[in-house]
């Protein structure tokens, strides 16, 4: 079997951030000090995922390449995939059909930031199963805007809704799935919902169905946000902005991620560097050689 390789979806109108997002992709706004799209290709990095794909829209395209390149600058391999007309989550298995090819994927969405030192433990585990589906669960004020799961006693799944009116349980289900190869065939399977898309929670449901669904629980200690509207980017712009003044370390950063995962050299870091010295970002990394 291949190695898992991984998927940003960073298509979409934007329309909840209008005027922002008119002329420019909401996944290159900026999220404190850097793109939008750092924190999901970070935290894909963070997993152990080198292959990604990112699909974006048509006149994004120029945008994307000048600020991300093919990863190589990284020690990855990044790839770009038109969405002409968003459709839905679960269309991103249908364009990404040949990335993807014999293997498993991640997918994760481009406006959502992961944040806790404990997420590595939870991506690696969920690697490591070579068969199923595993979501994540995170507790939140708001259900009804997410995908939500109910629980039976034992803390099993039972059934998915994609946002509730009178919601099962108070857990989100996140912007990071993992999936086997056979999410390709479920996803062609999908039929566009009352809001004429593809829904990623009918996808899962087919794996709840087939029992080869697994959970992984995000507890407190655990950021999720995500960015989607004008109040939630500011949020998220400020928890970056406070945790980075507070402990002096740079979140969504796909330099220093690559250097601590050994797949650029002390020297690369330095030269990453160098170009982004004025801003404060290229003397961050400098300090991170010392
Ligand atoms: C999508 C999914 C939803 C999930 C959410 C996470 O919703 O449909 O199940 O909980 O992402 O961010 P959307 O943001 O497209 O409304």
């Amino acid at each position: 079997m291949s190695n898992t390789k991984g998927i940003i979806l960073a298509g979409g109108k934007g329309t909840r951030l209008y005027p922002l997002t008119k002329v420019i992709s909401k996944q290159l706004l900026p999220v404190y000090d850097k793109p939008m799209i750092f924190y999901p290709l970070t935290t894909l990095i963070h997993a152990g995922i080198k292959d990604i794909l990112i699909i974006i829209n048509p006149y994004d395209e120029t945008l994307f390449k000048k600020l991300l390149g093919d990863g190589r600058q990284w020690g990855i391999n990044i790839s770009f995939k038109i969405q002409h007309k968003p459709e839905g989550l679960a269309q991103a298995f249908l364009i990404g059909e040949d990335f993807i090819g014999s293997s498993n994927v991640v997918l994760i969405l481009g406006d959502n930031l992961f944040h806790g030192d404990t997420l590595e433990k939870h991506f690696t585990r969920s690697k490591s199963r070579k068969v199923g589906s595993t979501i994540f669960a995170y507790p939140v004020k708001n259900p009804q805007r997410y995908g939500v799961p109910e629980f039976d006693k034992d803390g099993k799944i039972i059934s998915i809704e994609e946002k509730p009116q009178y919601p099962k349980s108070r857990y989100a289900i996140t912007g990071i799935y993992f999936f086997d190869n056979s999410v390709i065939k479920k996803a062609s399977k999908v039929l566009p919902s009352k809001r004429g898309e593809l829904e990623i929670t009918d996808l899962i449901k087919m794996y709840l169905n087939e029992m080869k669904l697994h959970l992984e629980l995000l507890g407190r200690g655990i950021t999720w946000l995500d960015t989607g509207n004008i109040d939630s980017l500011n949020s998220a712009s400020n928890y970056v902005k406070i945790m980075e003044q507070r402990q002096g370390l740079k979140l969504g950063c796909p330099e220093e991620i690559a250097w601590r995962k050994g797949l650029i050299s002390n020297q690369d870091l330095l030269d990453l560097a160098k170009p982004l010295i004025k801003s404060g970002y290229g003397n961050y990394l400098i300090e991170l050689l010392k």
